[in-house]
């Protein structure tokens, strides 16, 4: 590559090259150019968080966790997840309201830790945003081929799937009649081709879009807490004994007792996942000063409190063994009784369409923290292009929709949802740590919030981050050491020499 350093430039160590980073003032400059419109204010910015926060980890990991991991439990591991979150939130609400600009994560960590650290933050973040979308549009998936079965329409087995997995055919009567190997999960793969489309148009729509889908996905919640909180009251003698024993016995490392706990936290900590895609919002927000801790924390506050509600309804009302299946809350609406058959359909469909919403807001995220690293020259250029009339980065969006769709057509959902745990959970220790480092360096830079009882909260968020992380399945973290490994590799074979802070160009 060309070195097109000036000549005047000090020449840096591989560690000062590695460390160069953005001035905060540099960023905030940049801030202010953007090609991208400035249309979401405070409201909106609650509804973009709340938008992607509940989704599949509510309306379908929830059920995988409490069944085979934590039983009644799952409503501590709730609380567990929702305290690493809140930690990590105070941290972003912190950064978010320091330097108010898209890209997330990426760039506080551009103007703090450095570019290498920036680097490493865009790819754990391809595992937040993209690897969730894809977590998301299986769960979709789920609740689709179980409510188009309501109807009556059955879809090939095959194409509902991640590739390679065996399912079982049965007969009317429930028996196994033989079996078949799945192709790919069609309906998951269709849904994401569909919202690229929409992405691609223009966010200003998708943002009226999304708040309308967020207005059906809370309803839906809240019915089924009202529903299924009436019928725990009037059903008292059956649903306590659901809660007996609220801990259920170790069964083994992960399985139950208090360690089953931890690891369906880790589970569930998918379903907090989403608070920050505000802060990828920043060039698009109209006061992103004031209105970006009112966004993350305010989404993470009203979805604890309705994720803790939902825990205790679902448990009460069906069997925690009864959950795992890719609709847990419908099979709890079934227990009502046969005459609350259509409000079970409607829930399914509530829940598609919040599912739908979650797709959206991720995918969203993604995109623009591709068009951020773009713009720092650390992408290919093609990743910042804007089109003209809809003032979208559309052949990113197209990649990244090929992409999603991609993993969400192959893969099984438990894998790629603990994935997304590992490289979130990864992120927001960074995040944590940069707030730190921040305050050290800049301690006179103006922050419009700042974390309370500082140092302490951000120091328990990088540690409960790696205390969850240790739950995770170890052949998953090896695969993420690997991705990592190569992660650092492109950084040494493209970033490095395309950077525009590396060249002197930046913000151009
Ligand atoms: N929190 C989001 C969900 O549960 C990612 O789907």
């Amino acid at each position: 590559m060309a070195n097109t350093e000036p000549a005047n430039r000090p020449k840096l160590t591989l560690i000062g090259r590695l460390m160069q980073r953005k001035s905060v003032e540099q960023v905030q400059a940049e801030y202010g150019r953007g090609d991208l419109k400035r249309t979401l204010g405070p409201i909106n910015l609650v509804m973009l968080g709340v938008g992607c926060i509940i989704g599949a980890g509510i309306f379908v990991r929830t059920g995988n966790a409490a069944a085979l991991h934590a039983g009644p439990a799952i409503l501590l591991s709730f609380v567990v997840a929702g305290l690493v979150c809140a930690f990590a939130g105070l941290c972003y609400a912190e950064l978010a309201s320091a330097l108010p600009v898209s890209g997330s994560a990426y760039t506080y960590s551009y103007a703090t830790l450095g570019e290498f650290a920036a680097w490493i933050m865009g790819a754990l973040l391809l595992l937040e945003y993209g690897l969730a979308a894809s977590v998301v549009a299986v769960g979709w998936s789920g609740y689709v081929v179980s409510l188009l079965k309501d109807f009556g329409i059955v879809i090939d087995p095959t194409l509902t799937a991640p590739l390679g997995h065996v399912i079982e055919i049965k007969d009317a009567s429930g028996a196994v009649t033989g079996s078949v190997t799945a192709l790919m999960n069609l309906p998951a793969a269709l849904v994401v081709l569909a919202l690229t489309v929409l992405l691609t148009v223009g966010v200003s729509e998708s943002a009226n879009f999304n708040n309308i889908i967020v207005a059906i996905k809370t309803t839906t919640i809240l019915a089924v807490i009202a529903v299924g909180g009436y019928y725990v009251l009037t059903h008292l003698k059956t649903a306590l004994p659901n809660w007996s024993p609220f801990i259920p016995p170790s069964e083994g490392p992960g399985k139950f007792g208090l360690d089953g706990i931890t690891r369906a936290a880790s589970i569930v900590f998918f379903a907090y996942i989403g608070f920050e895609a505000v802060s990828t919002a920043g060039q698009e927000a109209k006061n992103p000063k004031r209105d970006m801790p009112i966004g993350i924390i305010g989404s993470l506050v009203i979805c604890t409190v309705l994720y803790m509600l939902v825990a205790t309804v679902l448990t009460l009302m069906v069997n925690y063994k009864d959950l795992n299946v890719p609709d847990p809350v419908a099979v709890a609406v079934n227990a009502l009784g046969p005459q609350w058959a259509t409000f079970a359909k409607l829930v399914k469909v509530g829940a598609i369409t919040g599912l739908t919403s979650v797709i959206l807001v991720l995918m969203y995220g993604q995109t623009r923290i591709f068009y951020t690293m773009a713009r720092d020259g650390l992408l290919p250029g093609l990743f910042a292009r804007v089109h003209k009339t809809f003032k979208t980065p559309w052949l990113n969006t197209i990649i990244v929709g090929i992409l999603v769709a991609g993993a969400a057509a192959i893969f099984d959902i438990n894998t790629l949802g603990d994935l997304t745990s590992v490289g979130t959970l990864a992120a927001f220790a960074v995040v944590c740590l940069t707030v730190i480092f921040l305050r050290q360096t800049r301690p006179d830079l103006p922050r419009g919030f700042t974390v309370p009882l500082y140092p302490v909260l951000p120091l328990l968020g990088i540690v409960s981050c790696f205390w969850l992380i240790t739950s995770i399945e170890l052949r998953l973290l090896i695969f993420f050491a690997w991705f990592i490994g190569a992660m650092i590799l492109a950084y040494f074979f493209y970033g490095m020499h395309n950077s525009k802070l590396a060249k002197g160009t930046s913000g151009t």
